[in-house]
């Protein structure tokens, strides 16, 4: 199953609340939650004081991305703002087997995220224990950036060990995804879109997530 999750980095924030509840109403099925620090990633965002004020406007997982070093400082903070899954990157953590432990251990999923030229090789050891695979189709920071279609080998890749492990981790992919591309990215073995300037860019949310799922539809995984 096709999920779409739309990023608030992209959203009014004037008016977030509203902007959370008009694209959970127009068809999007997670908010995805950016988070950078100005100094793992060159941009700062939002933090749990963020998380904590949306949580009670929907029932939907809000899908935290942690662009930020140290991570294992905020993790407790973020579950107690009412986080669903919880994303790192493995080269922002010392220890990344203990990341991952202690968002289970704070009751939310967790994901590790893959920049642009990041191997995947730190995923054998951990994926009986992961659930989810965030490929980043950008270098991590801003919203809006184009698409870099070199990672597909990588969602390929990705999309082959998870299948291989036989569990039910989803494969998520994060940067630059609009209506001309999902389906290619579909058919590369994503499951999970990201998309922020493609969704609060529109007038029309709903609109556009629909188109988003019409060339979802037609895209046959091989
Ligand atoms: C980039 C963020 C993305 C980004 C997506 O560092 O992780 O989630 O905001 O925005 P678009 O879809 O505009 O590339
Ligand atoms: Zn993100």
């Amino acid at each position: 199953m096709h999920l779409i999750a739309p990023s608030i980095l992209s959203a009014d924030f004037a008016r977030l609340g509203e902007e959370v509840t008009n694209v959970l109403a127009a068809g999007a099925d997670w908010i995805h939650f950016d988070v950078m620090d100005n100094h793992y990633v060159p941009n700062l965002t939002i933090g749990p004081l963020v998380c904590e004020a949306i949580r009670p406007l929907t029932q939907a997982p809000i899908d935290v991305h942690l662009m930020v070093r140290p991570v294992d400082r905020i993790v407790p903070d973020f579950a107690r703002a009412g986080a669903s899954l919880i994303s790192f990157h493995p080269e922002a953590s010392d220890h990344v087997d203990r990341t991952i432990d202690l968002i289970r251990d704070h009751g939310c999923k967790a994901g590790l995220v893959f920049n642009p030229a990041s191997p995947l090789d730190v995923l054998e050891y951990v994926m009986h224990k992961i659930d989810l695979v965030l490929i980043m189709s950008v270098n991590p920071g801003f919203g809006g950036q184009a698409f870099n279609p070199a990672v597909l080998p990588k969602v390929r890749a990705a999309r082959e060990r998870i299948a291989r492990s036989g569990r039910d981790i989803r494969l998520e992919v994060d940067g630059g995804v609009k209506i001309e591309n999902i389906a290619q990215i579909a058919r590369a073995g994503a499951d999970t879109f990201v998309a922020g300037s493609a969704i609060f860019g529109a007038s029309d949310y709903a609109k556009v997530i629909a188109a988003m799922r019409g060339e979802l539809a037609t895209a046959i995984q091989p």
